[in-house]
């Protein structure tokens, strides 16, 4: 009989690829994917603990799945992630939630289908929180999601501690894998037809540290030279890290798509100091001047946190100052969201809830005209996209361009995995609508 497998994922695209794996391990085990939840036999939630809202988020799904799991018994349903891997928290999600059957962390991912296996053996929920960071796995088998994109880590973990973020608690220290294995990894998927490759790391600039491998830049340069016609992306930088070699290695080889997303957090050197960035907003602009220097139509998107502890007006308005400066392409903002554990959940003067809301909307608005400034002067232009999907609601294809910009356009057949010319005839807001040539 037929099995299926469902998975919901929260955060970023480190857990989109580790969803990959764990689809992969399931295909193995004679699975296939299905749409509908209610047709699954095993429901994997693949958490973040990012901010509080992305946690909410997986607990209130993980609550409605109550009442199906007591109408069908045999359904396995399994929470994995960064959630989990907090201090306490796998006990507290047994105690909330009792039917859940599987919960296991970020380190022990690699095992999800021993755990699977094992439950399917014995009645008991199998709770494991494992700390086999520091090991890295290079036999997993993603069943990949995301063609012609193909994500492939460089680093897991982080060391920057960062006062406000969780993710080095959840992720563990920072190592690189193997060059020889990434590139092997990237050989293949270029092979069978990936069109765009995605390095992943939490820092992908510090890539080889401490270890006698390729440096990031050098890495980019092996990969850029490898035969055949496709995109090369990273994410995320670090501005510390970020360096003058890669800004000529980014100039010299066109297939590294000209879009740097370089997350600043604030343009306040108090703040950027309380929250252990290691540079100033001076520091950051020098960079971007170097990066401009070599790439002068690079596109420069970037994180941006409003209310972190102690944030004045004064604080906030450098922030402003900053974004209009840069003149960001685009910008992912946030409310600065207190994680137990870190060291900024204990600072004193925790910024009211109405302030940083007001806040926010100021930071959204500047934002967004930046980008529908830099969205209008597409208008009339050429430019190469690479197809990505189909929107059903639109009833157009879309695709990027090298500077990351989506556009939609209308074509009788599937052209998913293509690059296409497309003229650009409107534009409003982030993304731009256009017409094949
Ligand atoms: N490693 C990446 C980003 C990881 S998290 C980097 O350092 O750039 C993605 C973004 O979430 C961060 O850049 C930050 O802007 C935001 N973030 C992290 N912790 C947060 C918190 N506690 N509250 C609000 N935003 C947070
Ligand atoms: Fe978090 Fe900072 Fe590491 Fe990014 S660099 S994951 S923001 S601690
Ligand atoms: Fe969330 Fe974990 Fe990524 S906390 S942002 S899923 S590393």
């Amino acid at each position: 009989m037929q099995k299926n497998f469902h998975i919901i994922t929260y955060g970023c695209q480190m857990n989109v690829h580790e969803s990959e794996k764990i689809a992969g391990m399931l295909t193995e085990l004679g699975y296939s994917q299905c749409e509908n939840i209610a047709a699954a036999d095993v429901v994997v939630f693949n958490t973040c603990c990012i901010r509080e809202n992305a946690e909410n988020h997986a607990f209130g799904n993980i609550g409605m799945l109550k009442k199906l799991k007591s109408s069908k018994r045999d359904m396995i349903i399994a929470v994995g992630g960064c959630l989990p891997q907090q201090m306490g928290k796998a006990d507290n999600l047994h105690e909330k939630f009792p039917y859940v059957d599987i919960i296991f962390g970020t380190h022990n991912l690699h095992k999800f289908k021993e755990y699977l296996l094992l439950k399917q053996t014995r009645r008991k929920s199998v709770i494991k929180i494992e700390d086999d960071a520091g090991i890295i796995f290079e036999d997993d088998k993603p069943f990949r999601t995301s063609y012609p994109n193909a994500w492939v880590n460089i680093t897991y973990g982080c060391n920057n501690f960062c006062s406000y973020c969780i993710v080095p608690y959840v992720r563990g220290r920072e190592r690189s894998r193997k060059s020889e294995n990434i590139l092997a990894e990237i050989r293949n998927l270029i092979k069978d037809g990936y069109k765009e490759i995605t390095l992943l790391g939490q820092n992908v600039n510090s890539y080889g540290n401490g270890t006698n491998d390729l440096s990031f830049p050098e890495l980019l340069e092996k990969i850029a030279a490898m035969d055949g016609k496709f995109r090369l992306r990273f994410m995320t930088s670090h501005p510390k890290d970020f360096s003058e070699e890669l800004a000529k290695v980014i100039a010299e080889n066109p297939k590294i798509c000209r879009q740097v997303h370089l997350p600043v957090q604030s343009g306040s050197d108090t703040i950027l100091k309380a929250m252990n960035r290691k540079y100033t907003s001076a520091d950051y602009l020098k960079k971007i001047e170097i990066l401009k220097k070599y790439v002068p139509d690079c596109a420069v998107t970037t994180d941006l946190i409003v209310g972190f502890p102690g944030e004045t007006e004064e604080d906030f308005k450098a922030t402003l100052e900053l974004v209009n400066r840069v003149d960001y392409s685009s910008a992912f903002t946030f409310v600065y969201s207190r994680r137990n554990g870190t060291v900024a959940a204990s600072m004193p003067d925790q910024i009211p809830e109405e302030v940083s809301k007001d806040r926010i909307i100021r930071l959204v608005e500047l934002v967004n005209t930046l980008t529908r400034e830099h969205s209008k002067k597409y208008v009339g232009k050429t430019v190469e996209v690479l197809c990505e999907g189909y929107d059903d609601k639109k009833k157009m294809y879309l695709g990027r361009d090298e500077y990351g910009r989506m556009g939609y356009f209308e074509n009788d057949k599937d052209v998913i995995g293509e690059f296409v010319d497309i003229k650009i005839t409107n534009a409003n807001g982030v993304s731009l609508i256009g017409e094949k040539v």
